[in-house]
C-alpha cells in the first residue's frame, strides 16, 4: 500500500496528478512554489505576493501588484444576509464548522450566472474567495466571543486588515502592530499551498465533478479539520499544554515510541518530509520573533517545545523513523502568542490554503485531460452468492 488511492496489484494506476504548482522533495527538505524556495519567498516577499505567483505562476511587478491589490479589495466585504447564517450556530460552535458552513453558502451568493469554464469567471470567483477569507474568520471568532463583527478595512494590508477585524471593537481604537501582522502574514506564506496533500487532493476530486468553487473549497476546509492533517496545530497545542513541563518530556517521548499507545507527538512527522519540513524551521524563527517582540522570549511553552524538539531529534526511534517537526509544532505557539484562540488556528490554517486550494482546482480544470476523478480499490469482500430465504438465514 503506497498511498491513499495507490495499492501495489500491478492493476490499479496511480491516482496522482502533474501540477506545475509546488514541489517538495521530502528527502531534502526543500519547498518550492512555481520555483521559488519557500525559505525566499518568506523573506522577500508578503502574502499577496504569493497568491499572485500561485495563480498566475511569476511574482508581480509593482504595476501587476497594484492591480492586484485593487482586484482583492473590491471584494472583502461579505454579503450582509450572509452575516445573518452565523446567528444560526451556537456561540461555542467549533469555528471551522462555521467556516465550512458559511463557505459552502458563498455558493448561494456569488455563484450565479457563473461559468467555470470561463477563466474570466473563475477569476472573479477566486479573488472573491482570497478577500473573503478573512473576513469570514475573523466574523467566526467574534461570533464565539460575542463581540459585534467589525468591517474590512481596505486602507490596511492583508495581514493587518484580518487582525482589525479580529481584535478591534467600535469601542476605541486599534491599531495592528506591523511587526505582529508580518509575523502572521509570514504564517500565510508557509501555510498557502503544499502540492497534493489530503486536503488539496480532497479539493481536486470534488472539483473534478465541475462542483462550483465554494462548494470545492468547503470540502476541503472539512478535510482539513482532521488532527492528522491541519488540526495537528490545535492538537500540539493541547499536547505541550498537558505535558506542560519539560521534567515530563521523556514521558511523553516514551508514549509515542510505544507501539500499543495510540499517543503520536503532535506536529511531528510527515507523509512526504523525511528530513525537516522547511517551514517549521521559518514558524519556529517567526515564532522567536514574535514572543520577542512581545517580550515573551522565555515563553514556557516554547522552551518546552525546543526542548521536546531536541530531545526527539536525538532519539533513536524519530531518527529511524525519519520523524522531524513538521509545519504545526510551532505554529501554535506562534498564534497564541498573537492572541488567536486555539479553536481558531485550523481556520488560520484555512484561511492560507485557500490560494492553494483554489489554483490547484484552477490548474485542473484548465488541464483539457482531467476527468471525473474515479479511484478504484481492490475488492476483499466476500465472493458471489444468492440470498436465502429470510427462515434461512
Ligand atoms: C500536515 O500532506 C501534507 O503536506 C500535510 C501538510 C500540509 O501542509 O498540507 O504538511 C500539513 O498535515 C502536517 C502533518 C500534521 N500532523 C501531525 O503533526 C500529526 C502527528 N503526525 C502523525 O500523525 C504522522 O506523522 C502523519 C500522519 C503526519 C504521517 O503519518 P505516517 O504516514 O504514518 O508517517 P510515516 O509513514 O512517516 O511513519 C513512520 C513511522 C510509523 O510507525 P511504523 O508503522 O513504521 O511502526 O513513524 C510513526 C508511524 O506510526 N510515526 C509517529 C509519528 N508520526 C509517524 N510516531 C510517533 N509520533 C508521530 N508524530
Amino acid at each position: 500500500k503506497t498511498g491513499m488511492f495507490t495499492y501495489d496489484t500491478g492493476y490499479l494506476s496511480t491516482a496522482s496528478c502533474k501540477s506545475s504548482i509546488t514541489y517538495i522533495d521530502g528527502d531534502k527538505g526543500e519547498l518550492w512554489y512555481r520555483g521559488y524556495p519557500i525559505e525566499q519567498l518568506a523573506e522577500n516577499c508578503d502574502f499577496l505576493d504569493t497568491c499572485y505567483l500561485l495563480k498566475n505562476g511569476e511574482l508581480p511587478n509593482a504595476a501587476q501588484k497594484e492591480e492586484y491589490l485593487t482586484s482583492i479589495k473590491k471584494h472583502t466585504l461579505l454579503h450582509e444576509q450572509l452575516a445573518k447564517f452565523y446567528q444560526g450556530f451556537r456561540r461555542d460552535a467549533h469555528p471551522m464548522a462555521i467556516m465550512a458552513g458559511v463557505v459552502g453558502a458563498l455558493s448561494a451568493f456569488y455563484h450565479d450566472g457563473m461559468d467555470i469554464s470561463d477563466q474570466a469567471h473563475r477569476d472573479v470567483s477566486i479573488n472573491r474567495l482570497i478577500a473573503k477569507m478573512p473576513t469570514i474568520v475573523a466574523m467566526a471568532y467574534k461570533y464565539s466571543v460575542g463581540q459585534p463583527f467589525m468591517y474590512p478595512r481596505n486602507d490596511l494590508d492583508y495581514a493587518s486588515n484580518f487582525m482589525y477585524m479580529m481584535f478591534a471593537t467600535p469601542c476605541e481604537e486599534y491599531k495592528p502592530n506591523p511587526v505582529l501582522a508580518k509575523a502572521l502574514d509570514r504564517i500565510f506564506i508557509l501555510h498557502a499551498d503544499h502540492e497534493q496533500n489530503a486536503s488539496t487532493s480532497t479539493v481536486r476530486l470534488a472539483g473534478s465533478s465541475g462542483a462550483n468553487p465554494y462548494a470545492v473549497i468547503a470540502a476541503g476546509i472539512a478535510c482539513l479539520w482532521g488532527p492528522a492533517h491541519g488540526g495537528a496545530n490545535e492538537a500540539c497545542l493541547q499536547m505541550l499544554e498537558e505535558i506542560g513541563d519539560v521534567s515530563r518530556v521523556p514521558e511523553y517521548i516514551k508514549r509515542a515510541k510505544d507501539k500499543n499507545d495510540s499517543f503520536k507527538l503532535m506536529g511531528f512527522g510527515h507523509r512526504v518530509y523525511k528530513n525537516f519540513d522547511p517551514r517549521a524551521k521559518l514558524m519556529r524563527q517567526t515564532c522567536y520573533e514574535v514572543l520577542t517582540e512581545l517580550g515573551l522570549e522565555n515563553d514556557r511553552l516554547f522552551k518546552l517545545a525546543m526542548e521536546l524538539e531536541r530531545i526527539a531529534l536525538e532519539d533513536e526511534y524519530f531518527i529511524e523513523k525519519k520523524l522531524y517537526p513538521n509545519v504545526d509544532f510551532y505554529s501554535g505557539i506562534v498564534q497564541k502568542a498573537l492572541g488567536i484562540p486555539t479553536s481558531m488556528f485550523t481556520c488560520i490554517f484555512a484561511l492560507a490554503r485557500t490560494i492553494g486550494w483554489i489554483t490547484q482546482w484552477n490548474e485542473m480544470i484548465t488541464d483539457s485531460e482531467y476527468k471525473i476523478g474515479r479511484p478504484r480499490q481492490l475488492y476483499v469482500g466476500p465472493a458471489r452468492r444468492d440470498v436465502k430465504p429470510v427462515e434461512q438465514r
